[in-house]
């Protein structure tokens, strides 16, 4: 049976691209009957990135709210918290121990983190790297093979961390029997990655974000805070080179996007442009928007909804754990 899993990094409150790289694509297989999906807050690796308690906090609770408002049917799948499964965290060392330093070092955040300090001559190179940030790939392998999942949907810019989980997997089953199967990144290519505000790939670390489930007035305002060029209203324009069009395609149906295609061929006013994007994205969330702010008043109903979870999951982490240990000579000394 084919295990989809996927984690979303609990840190500030998930954005569009978020939605479009991997809560969207995760939702929909979430209702497919031939295939066990794994979803949760990937609270540890919100660690890494995030040392405000309170952000941290609250985070934890805007993603489970956001993943349920949005329509998770978390009777068919598994949803937890990764720190409700303590097994992640054994695994991980498991494989902190059978995992090269080198492909570590290859790892791109890591390598952008150095990158940034050696521009600076005084800096040391690794400055401002934890260890946390340097073995995030390895946490990230735990959480995917710690469940044999198969098919992991993520953004692009994940893709190096499954090749990476696939080595470690890879060299683990060598020294220990075939205890993983090798999982593969599911990208969707239409909508991989989403552009921000200000056209770079939208991502919470270049602040450039459009957050979900942000209140009607304030979603109107940042989309018209987002950049277009000076064509005149009635200039033919090209969909593919302009942000609005992008954010707009990632939600649409491909007949929609045809009609808009035509309509940027015909010369369509930017202004015009985005209070049409704005209008749609607002239909688009307004009764999922309205279900979240419900679901953040109802902390203590979310937590179950996560135990529960967290139960299922140790269903399979605990036993799968027990063979783990056993396959690297860690078991009673009696036998
Ligand atoms: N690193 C992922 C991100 O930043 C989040 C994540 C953590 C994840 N563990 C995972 C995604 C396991 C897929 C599978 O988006």
């Amino acid at each position: 049976m084919e295990i989809t899993l996927t984690g979303i990094t609990t840190t500030g409150a998930p954005h569009l691209g978020n939605y479009v790289g991997a809560i969207q694509p995760a939702i929909e297989a979430s209702r497919r009957k031939d295939v066990q999906s794994f979803y949760f807050l990937a609270d540890y690796h919100a660690l890494v990135k995030c040392q405000d308690p309170a952000l941290v906090h609250r985070s934890r609770l805007e993603v489970a709210a956001t993943w349920l408002a949005l329509g998770l049917d978390v009777e068919n799948v598994i949803f937890y918290a990764q720190t409700d499964i303590p097994e992640i965290l054994e695994l991980t060392w498991m494989l902190t121990c059978v995992t090269a330093k080198g492909l570590m070092n290859r790892a791109h955040a890591y390598k952008a983190a150095v990158a940034e300090n050696m521009a600076d001559p005084d800096k040391d190179p690794d400055k401002g790297v934890t260890m946390g940030l340097f073995s995030y790939p390895i946490l990230m392998a735990a959480d995917i093979l710690m469940f044999k999942a198969n098919k992991v949907p993520v953004g692009k810019d994940q893709i190096q961390h499954l090749e990476m989980a696939r080595d470690i997997a890879a060299r683990f089953n060598y020294l220990y029997g075939d205890h993983f199967p090798l999982p593969e990144a599911v990208v969707d290519e239409k909508t991989a990655v989403l552009v921000g505000l200000d056209g770079r790939k939208m991502s919470k670390s270049y602040g450039n974000t459009i957050p979900l489930f942000e209140p009607e007035k304030a979603l109107r305002k940042l989309i018209m805070r987002i950049k277009t060029n000076s064509l005149p209203p009635e200039a033919p324009k090209d969909p593919e080179t302009c942000i609005l069009f992008q954010i707009y395609q990632a939600f649409a149906t491909v007949e929609e996007a045809t009609a808009l295609r035509e309509r940027y061929a015909q010369g369509i006013a930017w202004g015009e442009m985005k209070q049409l994007l704005f209008e749609y994205l607002n239909v688009r969330l307004s009764e999922p928007r309205q279900h979240y702010h419900e679901l953040l008043k109802a902390p203590d109903h979310i937590e179950q909804i996560l135990k529960r979870g967290a139960i299922r999951a140790r269903e399979y982490s605990v036993p799968f754990l027990q063979e783990l240990r056993r396959s690297v000579g860690i078991r009673p000394l009696s036998l």
